[in-house]
């Protein structure tokens, strides 16, 4: 087992630390359980030993009814501001339990047992909770960190294996950002990571975590080098939105788009982009999206990172190093054109 402690968050992340240990980790407080219906499906046995609430699944309950719905039966069951929430789940209920708990009578002490690779990788980890808003993501939500959060690589074993390859993208992320080890870790030991291998991926959560935590310490107010993490996101998002694309997905082909612009505004050179491509291709995700230019470009300008009339974009200069660029959002939006055409001619591949 492996710890990380974010100082200025007050936040510990440990890593293969199984989730049956939880008792070691919970505060002397009454403790609500919130989880999604598959999560209570594959572990009903440890969650009975709680007090649960269960919430729907997918994007689409990642909503204000679904905020409602838990205050209101925290406030049955006698929740108080001294009371515990434990998010038990992937990057969903993380968000949601996070921001519920934030704001229900003011605040109350939260952790989470992390559940799909995404969340254990990014999602849980660096204090952003909150909840989508008309077709709007994450519009609505708070910077306030976890007590602790539990990665156990044995929870991936249930997780669908559509939902581990989503994760993979989020890792190749970090990588592509931040860390060129990572970037050969991955392309060295591919088959055994998608087998799940609990040595190799305790080491890879480790690794991907370690790199999100150092940029969130450094940064925890996304006023800089935080950003960074967006790789593939201000795209990626809209492809999500107005796809069937998961998260980790739809940033692959984010991702792709991201680097294409990177060959020709950074330094990237063509033979680091074709190993992005690869890499991706590899862990079996998508490089190209039905999504229209249009769509995303209509998107592009409500998008809320966007800087009057440019976007903060995040490209990259080589494997491991990127950099942040104000782009003029019309600039952008001719280019996302011309990617969208380039793409035409390519192959559609997404794994059921
Ligand atoms: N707060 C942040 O910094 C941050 C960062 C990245 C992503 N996110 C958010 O995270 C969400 C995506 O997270 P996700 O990919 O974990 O989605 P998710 O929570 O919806 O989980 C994906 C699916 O896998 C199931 N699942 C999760 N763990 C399982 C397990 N161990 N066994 C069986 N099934 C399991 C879930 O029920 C769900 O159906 C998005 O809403 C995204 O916006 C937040
Ligand atoms: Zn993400």
């Amino acid at each position: 087992m492996k710890s990380i402690h974010i100082e200025n968050q007050n936040s510990t992340i440990l890593i293969g630390e199984s989730f049956q240990n939880i008792k070691k980790y919970l505060p002397e407080k009454k403790c609500f359980l919130i989880c999604d219906e598959n999560i209570y499906h594959h572990y009903s046995d440890f969650i009975n030993q709680f007090d649960y609430i269960i919430m729907g699944c997918g994007e689409g309950i990642k909503t204000w009814s679904s905020v409602e719905m838990i205050a209101e039966k925290l406030l049955d069951k006698g929740a108080d501001r001294n009371s515990f929430l434990l998010g038990m789940g992937g990057g969903l209920v993380s968000d949601v339990t996070g921001f519920v708990a934030s704001i229900f009578m003011r605040g109350l002490e939260f952790g989470f047992i992390s559940s799909s690779l995404l969340s254990q990788v990014d999602a849980s980890v660096g204090g952003k909770n909150g909840i989508n808003f008309g077709k709007l993501k994450n519009m609505i939500g708070v910077f306030n960190p976890p007590k602790f959060v539990i990665c156990d690589p044995m929870l991936l074993q249930t997780l669908p294996k559509r939902e581990v390859r989503s994760g993979f993208g989020e890792v190749i992320k970090h990588a592509f950002i931040k860390d060129e080890n990572l970037f050969q870790f991955l392309k060295a030991n591919r088959e055994a990571l998608l087998n799940l291998d609990a040595d190799l991926m305790e080491d890879l959560i480790y690794r991907a975590v370690s790199i999100k935590t150092n940029v969130v310490e450094s940064d925890p107010f996304e006023k800089g080098e935080r950003k960074k993490l967006n790789f593939g996101h201000t795209i990626g998002h809209t492809i999500e939105n107005n796809s069937d694309l998961t998260h980790g997905e739809a940033i692959s082909v984010g991702m792709i788009m991201a680097t294409q612009l990177s060959e020709s505004m950074c330094d990237l050179s063509e033979a680091d982009s074709k190993e992005i491509r690869d890499m991706l291709e590899s862990f079996e995700l998508p490089v190209t999206t039905e999504v229209t230019a249009e769509t995303i470009n209509e998107y592009l300008i409500k998008d809320k990172k966007k800087n009057r009339s440019s976007i903060d974009f995040i490209l990259l200069n080589q494997i491991g190093e990127a950099c942040i660029k104000t782009i003029p959002i019309e600039e952008l939006k001719t280019k996302v054109i011309r990617l969208c055409a380039d793409q035409k001619n390519k192959p559609i591949t997404t794994k059921p």
